[in-house]
């Protein structure tokens, strides 16, 4: 006689048939966001584009969509549409969030994708409006420097031809220190600009987790995330791999094993670094300081 506790056994195995059929028969779709919207500003426009793949591998246009996003503390709730973003596969919507503070937000397109908080700030003084960065970036400040110089020291010839021999020398001192400073702030101007971008933290790994579509197919006890789970890939809550692998494998998982149902996500270098510090768990991966986008 089969027990009470068999027929419970096989239930459960049978509704978790019905779901997994129904996840794969019905088709579900990893959605990646292109990139995960940093430095929001309330009031200031700014564009998401994702790319939908259906069973985590090809590319699939013409699907409807729309973002909704929803304030955490007021409630307002507001919907962008999503239009086709050119290529096949790859669509974008553009959002407005007026008011700063937490945004919750979704889009529906193929499903529903949750996505993690965004972070909206006021407009703050861009960097170019403080004193400092004006030293620190235009190029036009070593030559107005060289330029003053260039004049004093006019004068000075100039004082030198009146017989002002008590300035002269002054005026051309202080000439020569100007064109000297116009040489010492070149190099600064020159190297200041470029390399300030954020370094990857695995906070910033944690988002990419779920905006990028991994949860899809990962479980990861350390994430928050409440949308379709297809069980496809291992679970990555202790997966220790090592930084190199890793960046093999993230850059393109074909590359790494030609069978593999990993899809090329299309990462980039530093989306890929934030991954890789965040699955490390404990920051210590070895992660390059440079080469770092
Ligand atoms: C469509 C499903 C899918 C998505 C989306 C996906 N993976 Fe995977 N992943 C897999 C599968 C399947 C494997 C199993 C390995 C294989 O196929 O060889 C895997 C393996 C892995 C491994 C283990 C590799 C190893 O051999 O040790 C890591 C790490 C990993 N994935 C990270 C990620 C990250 C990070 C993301 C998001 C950027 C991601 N995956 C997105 C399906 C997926």
């Amino acid at each position: 006689m089969v027990k009470k506790w068999m027929w419970a056994l096989l239930g459960l195995v049978g509704i978790w048939c019905l779901w997994m059929g129904a996840v794969w028969a019905g088709g579900w779709a990893v959605l990646t966001l292109e990139s995960w919207p940093e430095n929001v500003v309330a009031g200031e426009p700014f564009t998401v584009r994702y790319a939908l793949r259906q069973h985590g591998n090809h590319l699939i246009s013409g699907v409807e969509g729309k973002v909704t996003a929803v304030h955490t503390e007021t409630g307002e709730r507001l919907q962008f549409a999503v239009t086709d973003a050119g290529d096949a596969g790859y669509y974008a919507a553009t959002l407005l969030l007026p008011t700063a503070g937490e945004w919750g937000w979704h889009i529906e397109s193929f499903g529903r994708f949750e996505m993690p908080p965004l972070q909206t700030g006021t407009a703050v003084p861009t960097a170019a409006a403080t004193p400092m960065a004006l030293l620190a970036k235009p190029m036009w400040f070593p030559w107005l420097l060289g330029l003053m110089g260039v004049v004093v020291m006019g004068t000075a010839v100039g004082l030198w031809r009146r017989q002002q021999t008590r300035f002269a020398p002054v005026a051309a001192l202080l000439g020569v220190t100007l064109c000297l400073a116009g040489f010492v702030v070149t190099p600064v101007v020159g190297t200041g600009a470029s390399e300030t971008a954020v370094p990857p933290t695995a906070e910033l790994g944690e988002i990419l987790f779920v905006a990028k579509g991994c949860a899809t197919c990962h479980q990861h006890d350390g994430v928050a995330y409440n949308g379709i789970r297809t069980y496809m890939g291992p679970n990555l809550t202790d997966h220790q791999v090592g930084a190199e692998f890793l960046r093999l494998w993230l850059r393109d998982p074909a590359q790494v094993r030609p069978q593999t149902l990993m899809p090329n996500l299309e990462l980039s270098d530093r989306e890929i670094e934030a991954l890789i510090v965040f699955l490390s768990g404990d920051g210590e991966t070895g992660v390059k300081e440079t080469a770092v986008k």
